[in-house]
């Protein structure tokens, strides 16, 4: 007799680690390595970038783990509060005084996460907001007392893009003085849209940022998401046919955030036996489309200029990939101008380049919804 299917195990929220982190073992590698290595690694300092969905968040969670693991401290912040710099000081700042009182080592955050992290507290902000901290100061006290207990401090910013030019600089001045001038254990970790080339890594005071090791989330291959759908449903006794897999693994696109929805509502039009066959995919698929529509594709559209728009216009017109030269004739322009914004596009996470001369786009729900609109 087979076990009684347990619980949906899909968990399609942002942040939240998956039932299978799947092909990701080399970055987790990376930045576990550099932490036992020290501030000298290259990967001590890491960019993570991706687009809406790819894991950024889910990736942070795992380096912070790693390093409590260890015994490290964990400052977790994300660059779209105010105050940034503020935060991480108070934050340093009450690390530093645990450390000296030999409190154990936690993770203090700017986000509250349920039994995760740690908020601030009103009083906690409070009682530590002093004016004569400064960041630079209180990273340095903190750090070389880390280093005397051989441990160190892990600090990540989650949504860098966000960040604002003049939280970006002190941040990067004082990580650049603290870890890579003075070699104590401060390792830093940023996650951002691939956006920030062009925006905060394009400005010239950014060299910091610009130094930092980079890894770049790219869609997973065939293998990797199918294990992301295939691990999760066997571990919750249920089932999966081969034609089902394949079904929601060409869905997805390979991109983490789908294949937790396709799993998730492919598992629900199951229920309640679990044993999940191409019906369930196929109306599993539709419901997820349409989550991603909403949660995906709507807020990146919200986000784009007249003209970038007028481009994937464009684009709708081909029922799959387009050709450059033929979208510069369509919106009257230049193969140049058209450069610009195909650059600008992939960035926002909009289209792809599907080789030669030719692009997508990235979200394959995005063409059928603008020609709906026309
Ligand atoms: N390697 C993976 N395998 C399977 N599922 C994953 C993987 N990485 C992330 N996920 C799932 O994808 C979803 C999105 O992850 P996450 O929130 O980390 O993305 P993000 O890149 O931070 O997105 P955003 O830019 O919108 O903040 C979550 O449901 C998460 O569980
Ligand atoms: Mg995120």
């Amino acid at each position: 007799m087979t076990a009684a299917a347990a619980d949906n195990p899909f968990l399609p929220t942002f942040g939240t680690t998956p039932p299978t982190l799947a092909g990701r073992d080399d970055v987790v590698a990376r930045f576990g390595r550099a932490f036992e290595r020290g501030p000298q690694h290259p990967d001590y300092t890491m960019l993570i970038t991706g687009v809406r969905g790819s894991g950024k968040t889910v990736l942070l969670n795992e380096a912070e783990d790693a390093a409590l693991r260890l015994g490290w401290r964990v400052i977790s912040m994300s660059a779209s509060v105010r105050d940034l710099c503020r935060l991480i000081t108070n934050a340093a700042h009450r690390h530093l005084r645990e450390a000296v009182d030999g409190a154990s080592p936690r993770r203090i955050s700017s986000v509250k996460v349920l039994g995760v992290g740690v908020g601030f507290e009103p009083s906690e902000q409070t009682d530590t907001a002093r004016s004569d901290i400064d960041l630079r100061s209180v990273l340095t006290s903190l750090a070389e007392r880390l280093a005397c207990d051989s441990t160190g401090l892990l600090l990540t910013v989650d949504e860098l893009h966000a960040v604002s030019l003049p939280e970006a600089t002190e941040l990067a001045v004082t990580i650049q003085h603290v870890t890579r001038r003075e070699l104590l254990p401060v390792a830093f970790i940023g996650a951002a849209l691939p956006e920030i080339d062009e925006t905060l890594l394009a400005d010239r005071g950014m060299t910091f940022f610009q130094r930092c090791a980079r890894a770049r989330l790219e869609a997973l291959g065939h293998d990797d998401t199918a294990d992301a759908i295939r691990l999760p449903i066997r571990e919750a006794h249920g089932h999966i046919d081969d034609e089902a897999l394949e079904h929601l693994v060409s869905a997805s696109g390979g991109h983490p955030f789908t294949i937790q929805l396709l799993g998730y509502h492919s598992w629900e039009m199951a229920e309640p036996a679990a044993r999940i066959n191409a019906t369930h995919a196929t109306a599993g698929t539709i419901e997820a489309d349409h989550a991603v529509l909403e949660q995906i594709v709507k807020p990146i559209w919200s986000g784009l200029s007249s003209m970038d728009r007028t481009f994937l216009w464009a684009m709708s017109l081909d029922e799959a990939d387009s050709e450059m030269s033929r979208i510069a004739e369509r919106i009257e322009r230049s193969p140049n101008f058209a450069q610009t914004y195909r650059r600008r596009l992939i960035d926002a996470g909009a289209i792809e380049s599907a080789g030669r001369g030719r692009v997508r786009f990235t979200y394959r729900q995005m063409g059928p919804w603008l020609r709906s609109q026309q």
